[in-house]
Order: structure tokens, then sequence, then C-alpha cells
């Protein structure tokens, strides 16, 4: 029940006094590990600004998370090492692959471990895996510029999976994909999400995929609403 990442009543204020700006105004959410959600709202709605919280890029004004069985936020109480939550527990996929030019496909996902400690051999041992569970291991030894746009993306997401993080943040990840290669994407963030137990949060306004999520949130003014997974509610 702990498992996954669960947020309570997280609150977000940027700047104070008269000019104040409430992003987030007590939101919950809780996905559970092996799960894909869906994150959905109009421009202005707090999205960007959730995805960063859960992510540990900016941290929230009050509220709790967890992380698995291990606390992130308790209201004024933080964890020590943001920066290493990050790295280690969070998996970040983006809009554009961001891969690193110079680099081979395998060394573009092995960085990440490399920079942690892990020694060369096994970080590309594991990117290799990974490469080959997303199809590309073909293309370990290409350079980014001689893949295709969706061959990018599958090497993105491994390099978002090789730390075997529980969390996973997708900001509009098939935003430049026609239809069917971005339901390939969510198919292949659901099996990921299936086989390494990650829970998956994809912020979206992809029309295409919005119906394949089993749960969506909605957030507007900074509170969220959810909707699937056999009731829908309201706060
Ligand atoms: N760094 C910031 N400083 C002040 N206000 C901000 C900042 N970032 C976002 N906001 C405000 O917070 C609200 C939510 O923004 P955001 O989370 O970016 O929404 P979305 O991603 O859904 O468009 C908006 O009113 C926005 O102007
Ligand atoms: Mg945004």
């Amino acid at each position: 029940m702990a498992n996954g990442i669960r947020i309570e009543n997280l609150v977000k204020t940027y700047g104070e006094g008269d000019t104040a700006v409430h992003a987030l105004r007590g939101v919950d959410m809780h996905v559970a590990p092996g799960e894909v959600v869906g994150l959905i709202g109009p421009s202005g709605s707090g999205k960007s600004t959730l995805l960063k919280c859960l992510g540990a890029v900016i941290e929230p004004t009050s509220g709790r998370m967890t992380i698995g069985d291990q606390t992130i936020y308790d209201n004024a109480w933080k964890i020590p090492d943001l920066r290493a939550l990050r790295r280690d527990r969070i998996g970040f996929i983006f809009q554009s692959p961001y891969l690193i030019p110079f680099l081979d496909v395998t060394d573009n996902v092995a960085l990440l471990p490399m920079l942690a400690g892990v020694t060369n051999v096994e970080a590309r041992a594991r990117a290799v895996e990974l490469l080959t569970a997303l199809d590309v291991a073909h293309r370990a030894k290409a350079m980014p510029s001689q893949l295709s746009g969706g061959e990018q993306q599958r090497v993105a997401i491994a390099r978002a999976l090789v730390s075997r993080p529980p969390v996973i943040l997708a900001d509009e990840p098939t935003a430049p994909l026609d239809g069917e290669r971005a339901l390939a994407v969510v198919k292949i963030l659901n099996d990921m999400a299936a086989r390494y137990q990650t829970a998956i949060i994809i912020v979206t306004h992809d029309e295409k995929i919005i119906p394949t999520f089993k749960r969506l949130y909605h957030i507007r003014d900074g509170r969220t609403h959810e909707e699937g997974g056999g009731t829908e509610t309201t706060s």
C-alpha cells in the first residue's frame, strides 16, 4: 500500500503576500508500482509544477510525499539528499529525447549509472539489456543523429529506466510523434512499467493517447480529480 509514489495534500505557492501564486492547492495522488497514469489539465493549471515537485526538482510549500516506504517530504521536513534521489530513484522522459550527440546509443543510456559509480562494464551491460527490451539493441553502436525519431525516443526511455527507478515522470513524451508511433510509445511504457514495476506518470494533452489510460488525473486551478479505476471522484 505504501508502495509506488504517493502525495498527500501537496501545496505549492510561488512568492508570498499579495503577489503569491497558488499553483497547487492540496493535491493527492497515488501511483502503484507497475501502473501508468495520465495527468491532464489546461495551460496554467499546475501540471509542470506538480511534475517538478514529484521529481524533486522544486520543493513543495507543504504536504507529504513518499516513494516506496521512503518519506521524501513531510511538510517542513525533507530528505537530506534530493540530488541523489533525483539521480537514483526518478527517471525523466521529455518531449525531445535530449540524447548526447557525441556518445553512442549504449553510452547515452549507460552514462547516468557510470556517473553514479557503477563500473563501465556493468553500466553498459544494463544499457544493452534495456535496449534489447526496447527493440533497439541493433542500434547500440549508432550515434543519435543516425537514428529515426522513434528510435531516439526509445533510447530516451531506456535511459530513464537504467537506474531501475521506482518512478518515471514523462512530460509530453508523444507530442512530436504521429498517431501510430505515439501509441507504440505508450504501449512500451506500459510494458516497461509492468516488467520493472515502475510507477509512471505521463503529462499529456495528446488526444491520441488519452483514451489508453486506465486512470487519469485531471488538474484544474491547482487541484486534481481522478477518473477511471471503476469510480469517478471529484474534489
Ligand atoms: N516559477 C514560478 N514563479 C511564479 N509563478 C509560477 C512559476 N511557475 C509557474 N507559475 C504559475 O503557477 C501556475 C501553474 O503553472 P504551471 O505549473 O506551469 O502550469 P501548467 O504546466 O499546467 O501550464 C500558473 O499560474 C503559473 O503562472
Ligand atoms: Mg507546463
